[in-house]
């Protein structure tokens, strides 16, 4: 296993494994679950040649958020990671990504005025910045992310479109506990209280796409479901939203591929899911 700190030695380490074949790329912020691992299962089955990158990205932390709480166990990390398969773990620290006169950003524009963009003003902007720089260093074939971070998804895959990049952008489902929540680094800050009563989200989901099943189709209605069994667990919402899977913008009348996007607090804790409306 070659953990690596610094840029130029990552970026010909990468240049020599493509040829061997293709690169399979997967940007994570560490302290990795079974999601963070079934993206790595995948680029390992797909690709000869795997580098994960572990980064908590200052960036994209607001200045009221938890960049300093934000788990870390490096060790923990690079040992799951070599279960896994992979031999190569990019791991800066911010000094190198963001040396004193950075100045240039990518700022997605109306895909990240929705949802998580309007309540983390500058989020999307520091995650745009981060994943082209990860691009630039590693430049590889396939890059694999968690359809859990859907607006993420979303404007990186605008992103590689918009400015030509090579690498294609590979969708992975959301891989949840036994009963149904979906996993996080964030879910560790739940107190057990919490941790019962955030499985709303996902029953409030679940019963959304039930009443689509049976004909709803005002989005409205579907909404105020959700939000009720959310209500009732003591869920704090921050949004509940139907919107169009490709402008992330809200919609009134329900169809198959139609995405209901949540985030909710559960004390201090911000949770985010998301599941499309026909199963
Ligand atoms: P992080 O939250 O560590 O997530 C890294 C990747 O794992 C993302 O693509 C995310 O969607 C995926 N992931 C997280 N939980 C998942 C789950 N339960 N099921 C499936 N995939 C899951 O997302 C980030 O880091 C950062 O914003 C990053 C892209 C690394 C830029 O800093």
């Amino acid at each position: 296993m070659q953990i690596i700190q610094d840029i130029s030695s990552t970026k010909s380490l990468c240049r020599s494994l493509k040829q061997e074949g293709t690169l399979g790329f997967v940007p994570t912020m560490g302290y990795l679950h079974e999601g963070h691992l079934s993206l790595v299962k995948q680029s390992v089955k797909e690709n000869p040649n795997t580098i994960v990158s572990i980064f908590v990205n200052p960036s994209q932390f607001g200045q009221d958020e938890d960049l300093d709480t934000y788990p870390r166990d490096l060790e923990r990390d690079v040992a799951l990671l070599k279960e896994c398969g992979v031999e190569y773990v990019f791991n800066p620290n911010a000094q190198t990504i963001y040396p004193s006169g950075f100045d240039t950003w990518v700022v997605p524009e109306k895909l990240a005025s929705v949802l998580c963009g309007k309540s983390r003003p500058g989020h999307f902007r520091g995650v745009a910045t981060v994943v082209l720089k990860l691009l630039n260093i590693t430049n590889p074939d396939h890059m694999y992310m968690g359809i859990k971070d859907y607006q993420q998804l979303r404007i990186l895959k605008q992103m590689a479109s918009d400015l030509h990049l090579d690498c294609d952008i590979v969708a992975c489902p959301i891989v949840r506990e036994a009963d149904g929540l979906a996993m996080s680094s964030r879910n560790s800050y739940l107190n057990p209280d919490e941790r019962k009563r955030a499985l709303s989200l996902y029953h409030g989901l679940l019963k959304a796409r039930e009443l689509y099943e049976q004909g709803e189709r005002d989005c409205g209605q579907i909404i105020e479901t959700i939000k009720s069994i959310i209500q009732e667990s003591g869920g704090r919402i921050d949004y509940i939203e139907c919107v169009d899977p490709l402008t992330l913008q809200s919609i009134s009348e329900a169809k198959d591929d139609t995405r209901m996007m949540l985030a909710v607090y559960f004390g201090k804790t911000r949770l985010i899911d998301n599941m499309a409306l026909k199963a």
